[in-house]
């Protein structure tokens, strides 16, 4: 803070000084002076002498003066110029007139076409109280508080308001701006752009060149614009870089029909100066607005003797052939000066210098000179179409707002003589309008490792890199998503590692390069801090996938799901059996004489066994989390290389303790799983989903987590496509074409091949082993029912028959009783008649 305030203190200081030998200077000289009989009026120039416009300016001022005093030479004062060289250099046109107003005691300054030096010159202006004159600087609001800065140059609200106009009238929507990346030039485009902004003329793309540029870089940067579609171009650039410019944009084809380009008057108001012919002539076509000035036999008379002075003046080169609009200006400025340096000396009047020349009126060459708001500014603006290596007139944009011919006048371009367009085309190009576009381009990045090309596989080209073919289920589903849309999907390949936040960032910062991103891209928060994510198209979660191994539970309670452990029954039959007896021997102790109780209890027991054993091992497992396993080998975890989302799933789990092996493709997973070089795999379904098509029979999932979100597609922040294609996606997944498609790249099994240990057990596992025991209950109580009644077949039918003859008598005698009924044989009827015999006694 401190020492900033110093560096801006001491040219102040330094400054005050030259002031003070500056006034007693002027003291000095006005005494010597007024001894002559005309009156000398210092005047300085500071301006690039090396450049041709200096040399313009300089020989322009030097001849209006001349020009003045053969009209006027009865006046009393004469200006006298004093010229420096400010070779371009913003510091020297500073020192060159900080040493003017010192050593010469000049009382107005011209000079500093750049926006830097009119801002010194103003600054300086100001503290000196001294007008300060600036030929063709840039219109900046940062000028305005010099009041003691008048700037001549062309009006840039009008040359806005023309150009938008021009650009409407042929209904294009948008443009791309080139520009010169320099203060000065951006300066003086702000004014355009809000124009552009105001009038819905969108700017597709800005690019600024420097004087520094390399052709390679400006035929990339161009190359691109043409790769976006772009046909308009407004060019705003100096005279230097258009002429690089055009042969780049022939090169790349831009210069043929259907392309659009305008040049602003900044760019314009230069080429009176000689461009090389080769550059002139692939610029046909170009239209450029540069202001007017109208033609009059004062200005040809001028012009025509400024050109015959050249000749004499062999410092300028026989290269200017058409003086410039700074020349015209320089001459009425001129002419300005020298009649305010007289009005102030007459004894009638007390106005400073500055007051006289803002006040002064008279007729110029540039038109009526009249200063508002110390601005000397050219409103009206011709309209020229390079042909061949000139230019040709086709019309006027006036301040008013219209354009115009000589004949004619209009508020359209419609009035405009016939545009011959690049290409040597009448037809004006269509431009990148949106309306008559119809199909939108999206540029979209796409992962490109090709690690699991079942997802995404990007198919190159191998000299050139570029993408020949792009498909995997990633891209399919995004290609059905985006299909309503009517999208020209541009694929662009990253290439940048498989640290997706990365792409998530690079989406984000570079808005003008990229719209979207496609790929196995999982949807986390950090990513979606830069970017819009869709709904997610694949299963959400991590898998754990370990080597399938064989266990005896697994084959009971699996028999009936997994075919491997179905055989030929005699060998199921002998494989159970096996297991029974030699669990038999250990665990049973009491000695049973019977077989049949042997065999009942054997089962049994080997039932029993058997639910406590699963029931114990699923609790082990459950509570361990496969420590079993993991012990058993050398403790590597392998996951997806470089995958962020694996690896934040190992740093949080019961596997932090193992070590981890980055693995890149299904292959990889599959040799690390069988050659043992790692226990367990973690990685997101998808892939897992490749692994189980690419090896179906070999792994197990041993667990799924669903901590992640699934794959989802990136757009740009506020992108009305995100909900577009998030409702596609969800429209895919109801209609099942989501699965389908699913089915086609994954072969999809109906479900991943699980172990079963991990998960709760339940009866209906043991539907086997329950039955086993039934039937070998039901046959044991079978077979011992069999026995017992061969043992006592004569009792038994001995007795039935004992039985049966009983029962067949004593039915008979019921039968013929119910039918010949006695009292006698009625025992309640007996008991009645004992009780009427006792009543009657
Ligand atoms: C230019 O005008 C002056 C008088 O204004 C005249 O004397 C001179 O001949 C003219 N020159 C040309 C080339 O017309
Ligand atoms: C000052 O006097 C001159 C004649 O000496 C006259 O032409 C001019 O109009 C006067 N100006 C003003 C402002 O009175
Ligand atoms: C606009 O200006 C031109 C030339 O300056 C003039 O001919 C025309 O009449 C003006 N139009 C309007 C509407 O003022
Ligand atoms: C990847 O694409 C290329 C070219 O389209 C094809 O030859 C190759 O088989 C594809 N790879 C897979 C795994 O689908
Ligand atoms: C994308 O879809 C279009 C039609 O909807 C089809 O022509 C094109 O082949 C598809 N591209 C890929 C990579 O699936
Ligand atoms: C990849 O990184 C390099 C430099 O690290 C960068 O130049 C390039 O633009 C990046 N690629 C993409 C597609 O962003
Ligand atoms: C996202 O993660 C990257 C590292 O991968 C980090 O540099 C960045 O700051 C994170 N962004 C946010 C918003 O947390
Ligand atoms: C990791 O786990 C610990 C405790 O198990 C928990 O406190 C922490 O929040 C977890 N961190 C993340 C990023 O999930
Ligand atoms: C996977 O790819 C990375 C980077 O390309 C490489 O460093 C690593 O060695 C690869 N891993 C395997 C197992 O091939
Ligand atoms: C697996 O281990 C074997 C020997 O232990 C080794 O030769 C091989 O390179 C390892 N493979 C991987 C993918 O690390
Ligand atoms: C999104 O969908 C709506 C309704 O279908 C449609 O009007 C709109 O144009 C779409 N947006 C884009 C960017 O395609």
């Amino acid at each position: 803070m401190e020492k900033r305030f110093c560096i801006q203190n001491s040219p102040l200081l330094s400054f005050l000084l030259v002031l003070l030998l500056f006034i007693s200077n002027c003291f000095a000289s006005s005494q010597n002076d007024e001894v002559d009989e005309q009156v000398r009026v210092r005047v300085g120039l500071v301006l690039d002498l090396g450049s041709v416009e200096g040399k313009i300016v300089r020989s322009s001022v030097s001849m209006a003066l001349s020009d003045f005093y053969a009209i006027h030479n009865d006046y009393k004062t004469r200006v006298s110029l004093s010229v420096r060289n400010s070779h371009g250099e913003p510091l020297l046109t500073l020192s060159s007139a900080v040493d003017l107003l010192q050593t010469e005691g000049v009382e107005a300054i011209i000079g500093g076409n750049s926006l830097l030096e009119a801002k010194l010159l103003g600054e300086l202006g100001e503290k000196a109280r001294v007008p300060m004159i600036s030929l063709d600087s840039p219109i900046s609001c940062s000028l305005s508080k010099y009041s003691h800065l008048i700037q001549a140059t062309h009006d840039s609200t009008s040359e806005a308001k023309g150009i938008t106009s021009f650009i409407n009238g042929f209904d294009w929507n948008s443009v791309a701006l080139v520009y010169e990346d320099h203060d000065d030039w951006k300066d003086s485009m702000q004014l355009l752009v809000d124009h552009f902004h105001e009038n819905n003329v969108r700017i597709k793309s800005k690019i600024g060149f420097t004087v520094s540029s390399s052709e390679d870089s400006m035929m990339d940067r161009l190359r691109k614009l043409n790769a976006l579609g772009t046909t308009v171009f407004v060019v705003h650039l100096s005279k230097v870089m258009v002429t690089y410019l055009f042969p780049c944009a022939e090169k790349l084809g831009m210069m043929g029909e259907g392309f659009a380009w305008i040049l602003t008057a900044k760019s314009m108001n230069r080429f009176h100066e000689s461009i090389d012919d080769f550059a002139k002539e692939t610029m046909e076509g170009v239209v450029g607005f540069k202001s007017y000035i109208p033609m009059s036999k004062e200005v040809h008379n001028f012009t025509l003797r400024w050109r015959k002075s050249l000749h004499v003046e062999e410092v300028i080169g026989t290269e200017i052939t058409r003086l410039s609009i700074s020349g015209i200006w320089a001459h009425d400025i001129a002419w300005a000066l020298a009649s305010a340096a007289e009005v102030i000396r007459m004894p009638n009047v007390t106005s400073t210098l500055l007051e006289a020349i803002t006040e002064s009126k008279f007729k110029g060459l540039s038109g009526d000179f009249q200063l508002d708001d110390r601005k000397l500014l050219s409103d009206k603006f011709e309209i020229v179409n390079m042909i061949g290596s000139g230019e040709r007139r086709i019309g006027f944009w006036n301040f008013n707002g219209s354009f115009s011919n000589r004949r004619h006048l209009s508020s359209t371009h419609n009035n405009l003589e016939t545009i011959i367009w690049p290409g040597g085309s009448t037809q004006s190009p269509k431009g990148s309008s949106l309306k008559q576009s119809d199909r939108k381009k999206l540029r979209v990045l796409v992962t490109s490792s090709n690690r699991f090309p079942r997802l995404v596989n990007v198919t190159t080209d191998p000299v050139t890199h570029d993408i020949i073919n792009v498909d995997g289920f990633c891209i399919e589903v995004f290609n059905a998503s985006i299909a309503p849309f009517n999208y020209e999907v541009e694929y662009i390949r990253w290439r940048n590692g498989s640290n997706y936040d990365n792409l998530a960032y690079v989406l984000n910062s570079q808005k003008d390069k990229y719209d979207a991103a496609v790929g196995d891209i999982t949807i986390t928060w950090n990513r979606s801090t830069y970017v819009d994510f869709t709904l997610p198209f694949t299963e959400m979660g991590l898998g754990i996938v370990a080597l399938k191994e064989r266990s005896i539970i697994v084959w009971l309670i699996e028999r009936h799901e997994n075919p491997e452990f179905q055989g030929s029954w005699s060998q199921q039959i002998g494989v159970m059996l096996w297991f029974g007896f030699s669990t038999l021997v250990y665990a049973h102790r009491e000695r049973l004489n019977h077989n049949l109780s042997r065999f009942v209890v054997t089962v049994w027991i080997f039932a029993v066994l058997i639910l406590v054993t699963s029931y114990t091992a699923t609790l082990t497992s459950m509570m361990t989390v496969q420590s079993i396993r993991f012990n058993s080998n050398k403790n590597y975890v392998g996951h997806l290389s470089g995958s962020l989302i694996a690896k934040a799933a190992l740093t949080n789990s019961s596997m932090q303790t193992m070590r981890s092996l980055g693995l890149n493709t299904s292959d990889d997973y599959a040799r690390a799983l069988l050659d043992k070089n790692v226990s367990l795999i973690v990685s997101e379904l998808p892939y897992l989903k490749v692994l189980f098509r690419d090896y179906p029979k070999d792994f197990l999932m041993v667990k799924k987590q669903y901590t992640t979100n699934g794959f989802g597609f990136m757009f740009q922040k506020g992108s009305e496509l995100v909900h577009n294609v998030s409702r596609e996606i969800s429209k895919l997944r109801t209609s099942e074409r989501l699965n389908e498609m699913e089915r086609r790249w994954f072969e999809k099994q109906s479900s991943y091949p699980t172990d079963d240990k991990s998960n709760p057990l339940t009866l209906d596992r043991f539907r086997g082993l329950f039955m086993i025991t039934g039937v070998s209950f039901a046959f044991s109580l079978a077979v011992l029912f069999i026995l017992w009644l061969r043992e006592k077949w004569d009792i038994i039918v001995h007795s039935v028959n004992i039985f049966l003859s009983r029962r067949l008598r004593h039915f008979r005698i019921i039968f013929t009783r119910t039918i010949h009924p006695s009292p006698l044989d009625n025992t309640i009827g007996e008991n009645a008649i004992q009780m009427a015999q006792r009543n009657r006694r």
